[in-house]
Order: C-alpha cells, then sequence, then structure tokens
C-alpha cells in the first residue's frame, strides 16, 4: 500500500525542499544536457533553503511525505505549476503523479479553466503527457540563465 502522504509546505521544510530540488537539477546535466554552469546558476537563483522559504511564503507548495521524510514538492501560483521535483529514489513510483493531482484539483477549486506550465528540460515531457497536457506551444527564452534554450508550454483545460 502506498503510504504517502500529501500535506502542505510550512517554512521547517525548506532545507529538505532545497536539497531534492538541487539534486534534480544536478540530474538534468545527464538527463537534457544542462551544464555544470548552468545548473550551478539554476541552484543559486532556485534552489537554495532562502529560495525555497521565498517559495513557500508567495506561492502554494505541497509536500509528498513517505516513512516522515519528504520526497516530492510542487508549486502552484494561480493556474500555473511552477515546480515539481521528485527526489531520485522516489522516481517512478507515482509521487510526482500525485503531487500533480493534488495541484490540479486545487486550481480546478478556485475556478481556473486551464492549467498550464513550462518546461525547459524537455525529459519531463513524457510525464506531463501522461498527466494529460499537451503542448500548445514552444518559444525562445530571451533572458536570464535559460537564454537560448526552448521554453515548451503545456496546458490541460480543467472544465
Ligand atoms: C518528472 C517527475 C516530476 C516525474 O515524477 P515521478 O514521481 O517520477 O513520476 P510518476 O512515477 O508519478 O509517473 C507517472 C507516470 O508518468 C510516467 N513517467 C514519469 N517520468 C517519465 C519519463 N521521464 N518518461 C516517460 N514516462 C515517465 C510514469 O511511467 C508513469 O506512467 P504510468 O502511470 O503509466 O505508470 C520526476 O521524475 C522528477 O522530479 N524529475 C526530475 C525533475 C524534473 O524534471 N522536474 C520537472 C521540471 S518541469
Amino acid at each position: 500500500m502506498d503510504k504517502t502522504v500529501i500535506r502542505e509546505a510550512t517554512a521547517a521544510d525548506a532545507a529538505r525542499i532545497s536539497e531534492i530540488v538541487t539534486s534534480c537539477y544536478c540530474e538534468h546535466e545527464f538527463t537534457d544536457g544542462f551544464s555544470p554552469a548552468l545548473i550551478e546558476e539554476l541552484i543559486g537563483l532556485r534552489g537554495t533553503e532562502q529560495s525555497i522559504e521565498r517559495l513557500i511564503e508567495d506561492e502554494f507548495v505541497l509536500v509528498a511525505v513517505r516513512d516522515e521524510a519528504i520526497v516530492g514538492m510542487i508549486s502552484v501560483s494561480q493556474n500555473e505549476i511552477t515546480k515539481l521535483y521528485v527526489a531520485t529514489e522516489a522516481q517512478r513510483q507515482g509521487v510526482g503523479a500525485r503531487l500533480f493531482r493534488h495541484a490540479e484539483r486545487l486550481v480546478a477549486k478556485h475556478g481556473f479553466a486551464a492549467l498550464l506550465l513550462g518546461v525547459v528540460a524537455p525529459s519531463a515531457i513524457p510525464f506531463y503527457e501522461k498527466m494529460n497536457l499537451a503542448t500548445s506551444e514552444t518559444r525562445e527564452i530571451r533572458g536570464g540563465p535559460c537564454k537560448g534554450r526552448t521554453v515548451t508550454i503545456l496546458t490541460k483545460q480543467l472544465v
């Protein structure tokens, strides 16, 4: 039986979430060809404990907890999923799908007609397709650390 529980994140979770986000960014070197310099920049901007604390203050963040340890997180702003990361050792066990479905229900409950997200790491796209999202557009990123890369915007109608 799956003993994973989904709950809202608190500031006390920031350190563990930061660890998961950081290790997932590191995976992108092998899965998506991100350079070590890009990974370092992304971690500095979006993976530190301080940036996760701000995320928890500014957005709605859920964590997946198994055996008292956080194994995944998702953040939502309005109708957009802004982050979804599952610890390497817990991937492909249904954790990402559970976090996604919780976030999807939340977005629907707030009356939004569609959910959206932008993906810069193409290796994640098959997962989102499994969650019944479809590509609505792709565009080149014009600034920031991912400048020159392609962002894929995926959407899902909720009503
Ligand atoms: C992408 C990610 C969130 C998926 O979470 P997960 O817990 O591993 O996925 P699940 O086990 O819930 O998978 C749900 C379904 O998607 C499929 N799936 C998951 N990852 C997949 C992949 N990389 N390629 C193809 N299918 C995939 C699973 O096989 C499963 O299908 P099923 O229902 O038919 O069995 C997770 O692998 C992750 O955090 N990756 C690194 C960071 C990342 O890329 N995050 C997204 C940034 S936009």
